[in-house]
């Protein structure tokens, strides 16, 4: 796990990332938002629970968190849920009613503490009011972004993420073109169906975004990103004639696994 960083006004990031050998960096943020009821958006990796736990922890106490916003059940999000449930009991589950019933057929989640949720549901969580929202790409049916009003923050789940060069902490530190390639590299994987969507359709998708004008986005795998969105909105709008992503075959995973095994086993550098 990354350092945690102040991402936005009362938002932090908890970041993590994943090494790709020969593809760069998969980076996956969780967040907390010390709004007057404390919310942790999403749980990480589950390979960095202990850690994820102490850094959620020293945010928020986890005794005091009163909401677990979960994007999706994706496993890059679902990381450390089961821990924060007993860590946080007065915390609801707010997330898609369907991803909470397949969460369930895995481990035994308390169905009587998910908050089920709509698109355009306003979630009140004290001092502001988020907003419930589909991302403009996603690779599950049950991702459900939010948009904080009171600060004008977009919480984008998979959408607006990027294969990196370097983990940064501000997207913009990594040069654009740089950045630009990433967004369309993780783009054509995450939502292979960009290839196939009506551009006009997914015009008055975009202009969704636009129209809340948020001050900074704050992708599931993005660096912090405040400004740019025009930017943004041009890349996602290219997705639909790139070129699709093609995963591996079985002699190139055999190669990027063996990468992967020896990268782990080199001693650290002093
Ligand atoms: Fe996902
Ligand atoms: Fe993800």
């Amino acid at each position: 796990m990354d350092e945690p960083y102040l991402a936005g006004p009362d938002t932090y990031a908890l970041p993590s990332h994943v090494p790709v050998p020969g593809v760069g960096n998969l980076l996956v943020n969780a967040f907390v938002l010390r709004s007057e009821e404390p919310v942790l958006i999403d749980t990480g990796l589950g390979t960095d629970s202990p850690e994820f736990l102490d850094a959620v922890d020293s945010i928020v106490p986890l005794s005091q968190l009163k909401w677990i916003w979960l994007t999706h059940d994706d496993a890059d999000h679902t990381g450390s849920i089961q821990k924060v449930l007993e860590r946080a009991p007065q915390a609801k589950l707010a997330t898609h009613g369907m991803a909470a019933l397949r969460m369930a057929s895995w481990f035994p989640l308390p169905l009587d503490r998910v908050h089920a949720l709509q698109f355009d549901d306003s979630l009140h969580v004290g001092d502001r009011t988020l907003r419930a929202l589909r991302p403009p790409t996603f690779d599950n049916p049950m991702s459900i972004g939010l948009f904080d009003e009171a600060k004008g923050t977009l919480f984008s789940v998979d959408s607006f993420g990027a294969l990196l060069p370097e983990v940064t902490q501000n997207a913009f530190d990594i040069p654009m073109e740089d950045l630009t390639q990433g967004m369309v590299a993780w783009g054509t994987f995450d939502a292979p169906w960009m290839h196939v969507v009506d551009l006009d359709r997914f015009e008055a998708v975009l202009d969704g975004v636009r129209r809340l004008d948020p001050a900074r986005v704050l992708s599931s795998h993005l660096p912090a990103a405040e400004g740019n969105l025009k930017h943004f909105l041009e890349v996602l709008r290219s997705l639909r004639d790139a070129d699709p992503a093609v995963p591996p075959n079985h002699e190139a995973f055999a190669q990027l696994a063996a990468l992967i095994q020896n990268a782990s086993e080199a001693p650290a550098a002093t």
